[in-house]
């Protein structure tokens, strides 16, 4: 029995109910949002391909549903507009956050929140803060999606399965991101090490800079192209829900508050983690290469700088 609410039944939201439906680990999935009718529309949907798929309850609620849930996915907010990065988006989003966790009333919770509401880390804060939960309970997914745009470049450039390749980019989801290249491991083998026996020397080291562009700016070619990212984020959440509710202790590098890890407090970034049903057990601190520390730092900083500026234009909103 696994029941996983959704709050926001616009794209990302509905379509990370369909990848939870298609693969059958729930038994209950409720939808809800601040347009009801768009909310029992997507239902109405989803629920006309149950013949397809093993038997799930699917139902537009309210908040009130949503408490007794496994996991809570928050997804409402606004999104990027063409041109617009993520960091934008944080006054009008930490508003709609608050809102919700409020209506939760988080003090009869015991499940577990997974922040996907952009920009992801501020948001995962906001919850945090706002909710009182163990800092545990709450996660965003993070960097999630960007390790696996991360394995699907390498898999190209290298020609392997990405099932097979280990990588992980870690900091901010947006545009600081830090891409962990000394981390890189491909069928257990370091990448420099993989690239001195390819036969087709085209050295995935040279062209470093080209999928590291490619992974950064992969989510501004999508939203000019289609409007919105939809399918990996999807999938990328349905991996962690997957690892929470089966209780997989799987490492995944989910955005969670840092308390010292990696030399960063106060502040929520994705790092490598193990998630099970518990949420965010350990951090696992790896480690990095001198210019990757210090990406890692500039990472910090620039999220800081934006909760403080958020902290800032709230304070003075209510005076
Ligand atoms: N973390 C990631 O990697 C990632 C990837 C893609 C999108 N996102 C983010 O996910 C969010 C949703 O994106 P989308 O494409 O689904 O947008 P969307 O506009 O399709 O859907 C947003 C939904 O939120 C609802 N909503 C707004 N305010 C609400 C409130 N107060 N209570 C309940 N529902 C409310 C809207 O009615 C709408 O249905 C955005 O913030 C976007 O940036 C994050």
């Amino acid at each position: 029995m696994s029941k996983i609410a959704i709050i926001g039944a616009g794209d990302v939201g509905t379509t990370i109910a369909y990848t939870v439906q298609l693969r059958g680990f729930a038994t209950e999935i409720v939808l809800v949002d601040s347009n009801r009718e768009r909310a029992q529309g997507q239902v109405m949907d989803l629920n006309h391909g149950l013949f397809f798929v093993r038997p799930v309850h699917i139902y537009a609620g309210d908040y009130a549903d949503c408490r007794d849930a496994d996991v809570i996915v928050l997804t409402a907010g606004a999104r990027q507009k063409p041109g617009e990065n993520r960091l934008q988006l944080v006054n009008r989003n930490a508003q709609i956050c608050e809102a919700i966790v409020e209506k939760i009333d988080p003090g009869a919770y015991a499940g577990i929140f997974l922040v996907v509401t952009n920009p992801v880390d501020i948001m995962t804060r906001v919850v945090i803060e706002c909710s009182g939960l163990p800092r545990h309970r709450v996660m965003g997914s993070g960097t999630v999606l960007d390790s696996a745009r991360f394995r699907y470049c390498l898999s190209r450039n290298c020609q392997v399965d990405a099932r097979n390749i280990h990588a992980y980019v870690i900091g901010e989801h947006g545009d600081s991101e830090v891409l962990l290249w000394s981390q890189v491991h491909i069928g257990g083998t370091p990448l420099d090490v993989f690239c001195r026996q390819c036969a087709v020397a085209c050295n995935a080291v040279v062209n470093k800079e080209k999928i590291a562009e490619a992974v950064r700016r992969s989510a501004y070619h999508i939203i000019e192209a289609k409007g919105a990212t939809t399918y990996g984020i999807s999938l990328a959440v349905r991996r962690i829900l997957e690892a929470i509710v089966r209780d997989e202790h799987s490492v995944l590098t989910v955005s969670t508050w840092l308390d010292g890890h990696y030399g960063c407090s106060d502040i929520c970034l994705s790092v490598p983690c193990i998630v099970n049903r518990s949420g965010v057990g350990q951090v696992i601190e790896t480690r990095l290469d001198r210019s990757e520390e210090a990406l890692l730092v500039n990472s910090a900083e620039i999220v800081k700088n934006t909760c403080r500026a958020m902290d800032r234009d709230r304070r003075r909103s209510v005076a």
